[in-house]
């Protein structure tokens, strides 16, 4: 049985004072979470997240991070910076990041490498857009994207990633992929991962993220490969993330 891990991602929203408030509603809450729970915070917010969450199970995270080493790359955040503030995942490949920013797919697994070399855990984001999907292609895409990363990292590290399954279509919109929908992406992408490693695709975690809400996270979380959420809105409000948690 595989553990579900609820992440949160914050995108860029937060305050320090606005931060503490939901930070101390998810933590007053937790102690009794069976399942493995995140925030993926921005960069500035880390040492803020460090501060208020050692000792506790809540692990954070970054949202990005550069595949050098370090240098002249304004702007980027190193993964070595991610370990100085303990950070135990980082998100890579968001689609907004994709899409805005013009990752490929090749950099997007070159991000998810250098995280697993660093003892980061990537959270890798897969997804397709609604005209992809309503071409037929959504299988073809995000087994692409999948495949960028699989290409690149060894058999042995594939346990050291989690996937997440974001359609385009359904982030921030209130739309979501009905249970079964996901269900059938996620079973698509642990095939993939299985022909990499048997072993790997028995243990990793792979997430829906697209609109997940208290009231529809029961329903997701219940399917068979669905192993936990990405969760953009509802990560911002203590009680509707402490509600997903539950249904986990
Ligand atoms: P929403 O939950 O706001 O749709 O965002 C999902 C997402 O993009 C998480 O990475």
């Amino acid at each position: 049985m595989r553990r579900k891990l609820i992440a949160g991602n914050w995108k860029m929203n937060g305050s320090l004072a606005a931060n503490a408030v939901l930070l101390d509603g998810i933590k007053s809450e937790l102690s009794q979470a069976s399942c493995d729970v995140a925030v993926c915070v921005p960069s500035p917010y880390l040492a803020q997240c460090k501060s208020l969450l050692s000792g506790t199970s809540i692990k954070w995270g970054g949202q990005d991070v550069s595949v050098h080493e370090s240098g002249a790359y304004t702007g980027e955040v190193a993964a070595a910076m991610l370990n100085d503030f303990d950070c135990a995942y980082v998100i890579v490949g968001h689609s907004e990041r994709r899409s805005y920013h013009g990752e490929s797919s090749e950099l997007v697994a070159a991000k998810a490498v250098r995280a697993i070399k660093s003892g980061l855990i990537p959270i890798v984001c897969v997804g397709e857009s609604l005209e992809e999907r309503e071409a037929g292609k959504t299988e073809s895409v995000v087994g692409m994207q999948l495949d960028a990363v699989l290409s690149v990292i060894d058999a042995g590290d594939c346990s050291k990633m989690v996937i997440a399954y974001e359609p385009v279509w359904a982030i921030g919109t209130g739309k979501t992929a009905t249970p079964q929908m996901a269900q059938d992406v996620h079973a698509v992408l642990r095939a993939r991962v299985a022909s990499k490693s048997a072993s790997a695709a028995e243990t990793i975690q792979i997430l829906y993220g697209g609109s997940m809400k208290p009231d529809n996270a029961k329903e997701l979380l219940a399917m068979q490969d669905i192993d936990g959420g990405l969760i953009g809105g509802a990560a911002l409000k203590a009680a509707d993330f402490l509600a997903i948690i539950r249904s986990a």
